[in-house]
């Protein structure tokens, strides 16, 4: 089997869908780096709010991901992109949450709506087109493989935090070297066999991803003007940013 150290010889073709799902969401990309959340990590000024906001919707999505990743483990199109061992961040944002939160953290875990949206578009996949996994898994965790780092180590420094604990969502000790493991992921996905129709599905999936990930971001930053910190930690999972401008 291949492991991550060995490194692939595979060349690359633009007909790869590796690259042809990098090109497609590329612009995506840039939109979602321009969030303002995401705008505060890259100058430095994340606040604790904002990252632990972020940390209760990326519990529940991972948390949705991960479920459906495993159920379809076996799926001939997941299957090659399934690392679990390598790439799992359920456990890492239980962690976090606990650090920042305490004992009771799940008590205080809070959504807004997109969250709640992007966690149904996976749970839908994950039932009715498991082959549509592929862009959600790519566009999280190769996301996470890659500006990911950067974000760590500069949410570290904006909040102050000493050596790692919080932010284990950020490390991956099972991943020795992220470019090589990225490799080793690209070219499981080219190995993936799809249908023409099943590849342009794929594809669109995963510009929907990159959106899904920029409403959330959004919605996050609505909810941090209209309520205060102290409000937040006493929300239920259940409320979504048009009910809390009420309170
Ligand atoms: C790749 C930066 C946000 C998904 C990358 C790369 C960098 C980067 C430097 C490596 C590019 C390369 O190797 O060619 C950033 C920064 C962000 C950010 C600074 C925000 C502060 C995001 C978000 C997502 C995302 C929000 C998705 C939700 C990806 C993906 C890749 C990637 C999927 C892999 C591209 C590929 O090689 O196919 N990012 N990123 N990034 N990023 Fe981001």
């Amino acid at each position: 089997m291949e492991t991550e150290t060995q490194t692939t010889t595979e060349q690359m073709t633009n007909s790869d869908l590796s690259e042809q799902i990098k090109e497609v969401t590329k612009e995506s990309h840039v939109r979602a780096e321009n969030t303002e959340l995401m705008l505060s990590f890259q100058r430095g000024q994340v606040t604790m709010p904002q990252h632990k906001l972020l940390l209760c919707s990326l519990y529940e999505v991972y948390k949705v991901l991960e479920e459906e990743m495993d159920r379809n483990s076996h799926h001939p199109c997941v299957a090659p992109i399934y690392f679990p061992a390598e790439l799992a961040r359920l456990g890492t944002l239980e962690k976090d949450l606990e650090y920042f939160n305490g004992q009771d953290w799940r008590e205080k875990v809070v959504v807004p709506a997109a969250t709640k949206r992007y966690c149904h578009r996976l749970r839908q996949i994950g039932k009715e087109n498991p082959e549509f996994l592929v862009a959600h898994a790519y566009t999280r965790y190769l996301g996470d493989l890659s500006g990911g780092q950067v974000l760590g180590r500069i949410a570290q420094k904006s909040m102050g935090l000493k050596g790692s604990e919080g932010l284990s969502f950020f490390a991956f000790p099972g991943v020795s070297s992220p470019n090589r493991f990225k490799q080793l992921y690209r070219s499981r996905m080219n190995s993936v066999e799809l249908t023409e129709e099943e590849r342009n599905g794929v594809l669109e999936e995963a510009v929907r991803a990159f959106e899904l990930n920029i409403q959330v971001f959004d919605d996050l930053q609505k909810m941090l003007l209209s309520v205060p910190e102290n409000k937040l930690q006493t929300l239920s999972t259940h409320t979504t940013p048009a009910k809390m401008l009420q309170i």
